[in-house]
């Protein structure tokens, strides 16, 4: 299992030291969850803070957008050179036209499904992408119950992944723990983000990411 992170659950006033203490514990990427106010009840980190971020790093950056206007923060963010960018299919009104965007920078493209987004929605998108982003939350905060429904959305996805486009990503978002870990690898998954569990483990980060693995 890949694990990315979130720096959503570190010490902002320590941000450096966070994000090192992620990449020395074994991490494979770093999340970085970009909100603007609009798309989500919450507003986080723009390009000044990521740079910050992406100097301190020594594993490639994970963005997910929750934002409306894609467009605008494509460009704010492809300076940084970041491996993935995943935006929410439910804030975009041209997704194919955003997938072809983000790969003409250089960038990975994955896409975010919220909790009640079918699958099936990316039947003619699916060929385009690197990664599919599964939100087991509702976006916006950090510390939420995981939704287990997303077990059932990840099987139904795989199907449709190894039918046309056996490269592509799975990425789960939201409430990962060591105990919902093992259904989501028998799922499909190939990626976890996870912000409480990693920063606030009581053996620390290096422990709770390799438990993930
Ligand atoms: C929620 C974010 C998540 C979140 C994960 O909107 O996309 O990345 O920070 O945090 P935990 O693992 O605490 O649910
Ligand atoms: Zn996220």
């Amino acid at each position: 299992m890949l694990v990315s992170p979130s720096i959503l659950s570190a010490d902002f006033g320590h941000l450096a030291r966070d994000v090192e203490a992620i990449c020395e514990g074994g991490c494979d990427l770093v999340h970085v969850d970009v909100m603007d106010g609009h798309f989500v009840p919450n507003l986080t980190i723009g390009p000044v803070v990521v740079e910050a971020v992406a100097k301190a790093a020594t594993k490639p950056l994970d963005i997910h957008l929750m934002v409306e206007n894609n467009n605008f923060f494509v460009d704010l963010f492809a300076p940084l050179k970041p491996e993935y960018i995943s935006f929410h299919l439910e804030s975009e009104k041209h997704p194919h036209r955003m997938i072809q965007k983000i790969r003409s920078l250089g960038i990975r493209p994955s896409i975010v499904l919220n909790p009640n987004t079918l699958p099936e929605e990316l039947e003619f998108l699916i060929e385009d992408l690197d990664m599919v982003l599964l939100m087991s939350v509702n976006p916006g905060f950090g510390g939420q119950k995981f939704i287990p429904s997303v077990i059932e959305k990840a099987k139904r996805l795989k199907t449709l992944i190894e039918k046309r486009n056996p490269k592509c990503l799975i990425e789960v978002d939201g409430g990962v723990n060591d105990k919902n870990v093992k259904e989501l690898k028998a799922a499909g998954v190939d990626v976890v983000v996870a912000g409480s569990f990693v920063y606030k483990h009581p053996e620390g980060i290096n422990t709770a990411i390799s438990a993930l693995k």
